[in-house]
């Protein structure tokens, strides 16, 4: 034993513990389609139960349960633009006034429940959360993806996961995450940068598929070449537009990759993939090719998922040169965690690293290489 092992310090854990608040921003609670049925949906978020219904002016959000006697209103009806409770049949109106009590000569003042502003953007509806309960502005509101409203994409494959005894935080360090990449989505990453500026964060990111890898978790192959910008904008909602080049053909695709918190201790999932429509490629082609890929990036999700769930909370990551800028990013992410009074300014001045991918690829070559001999060999 070296005399510096035995005077170096075990270096601890540290943990605050999980955060009781949630972040301020839009949330993507999925595709709207699936809220479009005539009925209301019950919707756990925020460490709350919230409903979501349909009106003749779009989708919109209520606190879940009744003023009148506390009923669980997304197991009401939708009666014209109000959802009518099930216990005693109070109507509540989109901007969370009561519409209408039948039975009741008057409508208490009081009456008024809390409605959350939504947005449908992309083919998916957005709540906006804030404790400080503020009116979202233009500035942060979600982008419209390029040719989305003249229908230049197919339709979303559209997968969700549930992640219970984790925060969001864990998906969010996934951002400047180079290595994990080849570990956990089984791609040479070997172009990786990161720029993060008001409430976006962004990581480009150039790879290849592992050709040790079953080739049915591993769509495009070993000869494919991915580049791909993926941005948050706002705590929960990434776009992630990708081209794949694969044999002599390039295909263009849009990931979404988002979240929103259930309590402080688990979150689901939302995650989708369109390809662009060309022409002359059938929509069904389009959308077998939006299906694989799918595939691909559900089982490199499945492996951040099994991760996350056994994960510690670690607030003092112990970091390599070629480790992303984790606590820059981490600062940047606080920026929704405080009141907006409170956002200080290297929460969300511009940072940009890039990492030095070199020596990590070539290590990484080798231990494939290695791979590849033991499996013919076998
Ligand atoms: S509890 Fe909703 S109408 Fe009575
Ligand atoms: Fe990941």
């Amino acid at each position: 034993m070296t005399s510096s092992s035995t005077s170096t310090p075990v270096r601890e854990i540290e943990s605050a513990g999980n955060p009781t608040r949630f972040a301020r921003g839009w949330h993507c609670l999925g595709l709207v389609e699936q809220y479009r049925d005539g009925k209301p949906h019950q919707v756990k978020a925020f460490g709350t139960s919230i409903v979501v219904f349909d009106t003749s002016e779009g989708l919109k959000v209520l606190d879940g349960y009744c003023r009148h006697m506390g009923a669980n209103l997304a197991k009401g009806t939708i009666k014209g633009d109000s959802l009518a409770c099930p216990f005693h049949d109070w109507r509540w109106g989109g901007n969370g006034r009561c519409t209408g009590i039948p039975y009741a000569k008057r409508v208490p003042v009081a009456a008024k429940t809390r409605s959350w502003p939504t947005m449908e953007r992309n083919g998916q509806l957005f709540v906006w959360h804030d404790p400080q309960r503020s009116q979202p502005t233009e500035e942060v509101t979600i982008p419209e993806i390029e040719g989305w409203e003249d229908g230049q994409w197919s339709d979303w494959s559209w997968q969700t996961f549930l992640v219970e005894g984790a925060h969001c935080r864990e998906m969010v360090d996934n951002v400047v995450d180079m290595a994990h990449f080849f570990y956990v989505h089984l791609v040479f990453p070997h172009y990786f940068r990161n720029v993060f500026e008001g409430h976006v964060a962004t990581q480009y990111m150039h790879s290849r598929s592992r050709p040790d890898i079953d080739p049915e978790n591993s769509y495009g192959g070993e000869d494919s070449e991915l580049r791909s910008e993926a941005s948050y904008f706002g705590p929960s909602y990434m776009i992630n537009p990708q081209q794949l080049e694969v044999g002599g053909k390039t295909v263009e695709a849009v990931l979404i990759n988002s979240h929103y918190p259930i309590d402080s201790s688990s979150f689901l999932i939302n995650f989708g993939v369109a390809t662009r429509r060309e022409p002359g490629v059938d929509p069904e082609q389009a959308r077998a090719v939006a299906d694989g890929l799918t595939q691909t990036l559900t089982y490199g999700f499945g492996q951040d998922v099994e991760i996350w769930r056994d994960k510690a909370r670690i607030d003092n990551p112990l970091l390599t040169e070629q480790d992303g800028p984790v606590y820059q990013l981490r600062r940047w992410y606080e920026q929704f965690y405080v009141d907006v009074e409170d956002i200080e300014e290297d929460m969300t001045q511009r940072v940009e690293v890039e990492i030095d991918t070199e020596h990590a690829v070539g290590t990484w070559k080798r231990e494939v290489e290695e791979n590849l001999a033991a499996m013919k060999g076998a």
